[in-house]
């Protein structure tokens, strides 16, 4: 594995939020993606485990298992040179704080990855405790949970009642205590977007979160124009865009360069 010499650590990410750097997060699945990716200047690379859907043609990420995010990552570990390597951990592989543990020193250590991330909020308080005590970095994940969608009734926008946008907030709030170094948060109100991320002092990265958040993420499938039916409303086909002659590497550095002058999310990729 390329593993770089010198990669953000959790002092950095917080001083570039301080600094009003955006963080560009992209989800790659394969090396020659990640090739594109680490030209176009993305600062984190994610093994998202929406490969299930966009890769294995699945409705949900819930059938996607260890073993399936540990070869991606290895597909993308090979490719990268300076991204930060974040990875899913897959539904059903974080029951315990054992088995979190466990799971995820595979990811590293089998994978490549630099950090994994884990959906949830107050509940798995002591997973997120036992992966920081056994020294693992971890990014967070709240609002919509792909990984809950049949609780949730669908993928639908969270955090709209003042009831659910306090417990999302709080939950935000205890996943920085416990040592995470950044959060996605995933189809929100822009309002609560940019009321957590001002509550925080580690970045958020929006996904259908509004404008305000610290960095964004995409799923690549989608600014490529890949994913065939219809797209959420927060994603952006970067790749259309582009004028005749140019392609995929243009596309992910007009995303890239999007996110850094603030031009990416606007209202229309956003909910109230
Ligand atoms: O799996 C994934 O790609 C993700 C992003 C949508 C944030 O979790």
């Amino acid at each position: 594995m390329n593993a770089p010499e010198s990669l953000p650590d959790a002092a950095t990410l917080r001083a570039m939020k301080a600094q009003g750097r955006k963080l560009v997060m992209l989800t790659s699945y394969d090396a020659s993606l990640t090739v594109h990716c680490e030209n176009a200047g993305v600062d984190v690379l994610l093994v998202g485990d929406s490969l299930g859907m966009v890769i294995q043609g699945h409705d949900t990420t819930l059938p996607v298992t260890i073993e399936h995010m540990i070869y991606h990552c290895a597909c993308v570990a090979r490719a990268r040179r300076r991204a930060l390597l974040a990875v899913d951990m897959p539904y059903r592989s974080y029951e315990t704080p054992e088995q979190a543990v466990a799971n995820a020193r595979r990811l590293l250590e089998e994978g490549g990855a630099d950090m994994v991330k884990l959906e949830g909020g107050s509940a798995i308080l002591p997973r997120l405790e036992a992966l920081r005590d056994a020294g693992i970095r971890v990014c967070g994940h709240l609002g919509l949970l792909p990984q809950s969608v049949e609780e949730l009734g669908g993928y639908k926008v969270q955090g709209r009642s003042s009831e659910d946008a306090e417990r999302i907030l709080a939950d935000a709030r205890a996943l920085e205590a416990a040592g995470v170094e950044m959060i996605v948060l995933e189809c929100i109100p822009a309002a609560l977007g940019r009321r957590i991320s001002e509550s925080l002092a580690i970045p958020t990265i929006g996904i259908g979160a509004g404008p305000d958040c610290d960095g964004q993420v995409l799923v690549s499938y989608d600014l490529l124009g890949l994913t065939p039916g219809r797209r959420p409303r927060f994603s952006h086909d970067f790749l259309s865009e582009q004028p005749p002659g140019r392609g995929i590497a243009d596309a992910i550095h007009a995303y890239v360069l999007a996110v850094r002058e603030g031009r990416f999310p606007g209202p229309e990729h956003s909910f109230e």
